[in-house]
């Protein structure tokens, strides 16, 4: 999926978003999005970084968990309100325009569940290595990380070919939007390192999409 490159494009043109996505990826971001939610419980205490036009937040308000949904981009935080009215969720959704660097205003412990769809891959790796530090803290023991986005294949050839696959799509991006998006070097590890354990990890046939779900030591576990 290196065309995820070109979601940048997208977000310029906030109106475009959900559309352009769905036809970017046949309609598959969507069935990895219900996978990813199917985690969540009613009543949980959720957090969606980068939550967008809200594809992740409203899935999960709609399984009546309360919902806070982050994003550094208005104009996408006003189409997922109106599509949170719409949808008759808006009770059981909060909506911030906030950065993922904001995130030490969140209190410890607070959540049952972090969400991040392709939101991690627009952020520095300093940026993403404190964000993880942050998810730890604000987890509940027990809580769930869940993690959709774009990732560095490990294997040399499929590195190669994602790199020559999205080089032109890189160029184009810039030259439009004068911002771009870094496939993730080893996820897993960084989400390791910040002290969560992993739970699952799915990666595509050409490994430079994953699916991945960490979570926080239950209290008592070392
Ligand atoms: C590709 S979109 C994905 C949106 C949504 N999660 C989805 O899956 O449809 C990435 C989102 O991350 C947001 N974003 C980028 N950097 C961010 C940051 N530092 N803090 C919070 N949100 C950020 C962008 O504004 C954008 O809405």
């Amino acid at each position: 999926m290196s065309t995820f490159i070109l979601m940048k494009i997208l977000e310029s043109v906030p109106s475009r978003y959900d559309q352009g996505i769905y036809i970017l990826t046949l309609g598959k971001l969507n069935k990895v999005y219900d996978r990813l939610t199917s985690y969540i419980k009613k009543e949980q205490k959720v957090l969606d970084l980068g939550c967008g036009t809200g594809a992740l937040t409203l899935r999960a308000a709609k399984k009546g968990a309360k919902v806070k949904g982050i994003d550094i981009n208005p104009q996408m935080l006003e189409i997922a309100q109106k599509k949170a009215k719409k949808l008759n969720v808006n009770q059981n959704i909060e909506l911030y325009e906030m950065g993922v660097a904001e995130l030490e205003r969140e209190k410890s412990e607070s959540y049952d569940m972090v969400m991040s769809g392709l939101c991690f891959s627009e952020l520095t790796k300093n940026e993403l290595i404190n964000t993880l530090k942050e998810v730890k803290r604000i987890l509940k023991p027990g809580g769930l990380l869940l993690v959709v986005d774009e990732v560095r294949p490990k294997n040399i050839l499929k590195k190669i070919l994602n790199e020559i696959s999205r080089f032109p799509l890189l160029i184009i991006t810039y030259l439009i939007t004068q911002t771009t998006i870094h496939s993730i070097e080893s996820l897993p590890e960084k989400i390791k390192e910040s002290g969560l354990s992993i739970e699952s990890v799915k990666l595509n046939s050409i490994e430079n999409f994953i699916e991945l779900v960490a979570k926080s030591r239950d209290r008592g576990i070392k």
